[in-house]
């Protein structure tokens, strides 16, 4: 079905939004004739101001991996607001969840709860410092760790990539000297990546990565090299899994590639949509957050007003619960399986270079003959055809982000026919 033309209601909103808000208009894609005010979600789909309703893959940046507003997430914030939302004091919900998350999660023995994925992936930088009395981190090129100093450095938006391990920072604003304590390596490659460990691991206080890099898979092989030669330089490793945890499995990629790291950064889909973020990991690493350990001198402060929010882990907490439910992860799969094999194969029967890289609950496409393995052969692709493919989408009633495709439970059939179908007239469009 068309878009219908932009109410003057929503115009007016764009309008005052692009003058207030200097970030500007938050939307899937760059174009201003695309932008939109988002009215409701609900389930699989999203509704803007002008009354056109899309099928969502975008899903809140991911987050959604349930459908939007499912209904137990709802209650069980509905009964928890009713209760007070928030308390600074620890609460049965938060309590309750850690045990979740110990339970489910390989390598967690100890929780400590944050309300962003920025904040867990920093803290858990921190707490690898004071453990290792070290300063330097090594990251991935191309790797997303959130908007830290050290975490915005030589990430997706790099234009142009230095030579290893040499840090590009993303952003005004961060002190020069933060590039100097940050080491990048080029993902999927064991050789380079153990030969930067082995000549800087007496500087190294934590290796931090993206076990499924974007949607670049780690080939094998890759990621049991970096947890040996960090494991023999006593270098904690931690997977970034905002976006991987409870969205591959209950585990997160470290159950689903069967690695296990001493730190992990959880986020986005453990909640149901709402603002909480983790990091767990060994406890002989946690232990550094314990305020006991002030008078021994590793001590690492951490403190939130909304850390541990007692809604948002009764949201959590009713989001696992549905997450636990057997068959899952397989119909999941399933329907990001359904996904990744039409889109392929609409745009080899339009004769368009391309593959579909990720796995089935988070995937991508990227234009060009050449395989994708790290973020350099990524960079080398048809960026202005992606970008045109993203606002073809659009227009066919298809939202989703610049770089990815979020799946949720609630997509039904019908969104996966509509949207294959969507890719089989996207593709003849990009043909022309
Ligand atoms: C892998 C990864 N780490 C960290 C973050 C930051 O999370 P947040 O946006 O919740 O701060 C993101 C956000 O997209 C992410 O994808």
């Amino acid at each position: 079905m068309p878009r219908k033309p932009r109410t003057a209601e929503e115009s007016a909103l764009l309008e005052t939004a692009r003058r207030l808000l200097p970030s500007g208009v938050r939307n899937a894609t760059a174009s201003p004739d695309h932008a939109m005010v988002v009215a409701e979600a609900r389930g699989g789909h999203i509704r803007d101001v002008s009354g056109n309703e899309y099928i969502d893959y975008l899903l809140g940046s991911g987050p959604m991996v349930l459908g939007h507003a499912h209904p137990a997430v709802v209650e069980a914030v509905r009964q928890q607001l009713e209760r007070g939302n928030t308390y600074l004091m620890v609460s049965e919900p938060a309590i309750r969840l850690a045990e979740e998350i110990v339970r489910l999660v390989p390598c967690a023995e100890r929780v400590s709860f944050h309300s962003a994925g920025s904040e867990s992936t920093f803290f858990a930088l921190r707490v690898a410092r004071a453990y290792r009395k070290r300063d330097v981190i090594l990251k991935f090129e191309g790797g997303f760790h959130g908007m830290s100093d050290y975490a915005l450095m030589s990430n997706q938006w790099t234009h142009r990539p230095a030579d290893y391990p040499t840090a590009v920072p993303n952003s005004a604003g961060i002190p020069a000297s933060v590039a100097d304590g940050v080491l990048v390596a080029p993902f999927n490659d064991p050789a380079t990546t153990t030969a930067l460990i082995d000549e800087h691991h007496d500087k190294l206080a934590a290796v931090i990565i993206e076990p499924l890099q974007r949607t670049i898979r780690p080939q094998p092989g890759f990621l049991e090299a970096l947890r040996a030669t960090t494991e023999r330089y006593d270098v904690p490793l931690i997977f970034d899994e905002v976006v991987t945890g409870f969205r591959l499995g209950l585990g997160g990629a470290q159950e689903y590639y069967g690695v296990t790291p001493d730190l992990c950064a959880l986020g986005k889909s453990i909640s149901g949509g709402h603002p909480i973020s983790v990091l767990c990991g060994r406890k002989e690493l946690m232990r550094h957050i314990d305020p006991f350990e002030a008078g021994r001198g590793g001590y690492v402060m951490q403190t939130g007003t909304y850390s541990g929010n007692p809604v948002s882990c009764a949201a959590a907490l009713a989001a696992i619960g549905v997450l636990c439910q057997e068959d899952t992860y397989t119909r999941l799969f399933a329907t990001g399986e359904r996904l990744m094999r039409g889109l392929g194969d609409a745009l080899a029967a339009a004769g368009i270079p391309a593959q579909v890289l990720g796995e089935p609950p988070c995937f991508e496409v990227w234009f060009g003959a050449e395989p994708i393995t790290d973020f350099r052969s990524m960079l080398a692709s048809d960026r202005g055809l992606h970008m045109r493919f993203t606002e073809l989408l659009l227009d066919q009633g298809i939202v989703k982000g610049h770089e990815k495709f979020f799946v949720s439970l609630a997509h039904t059939d019908e969104d996966v026919q509509r949207t294959l179908d969507a890719f089989h007239t996207v593709a003849s469009q990009l043909k022309t």
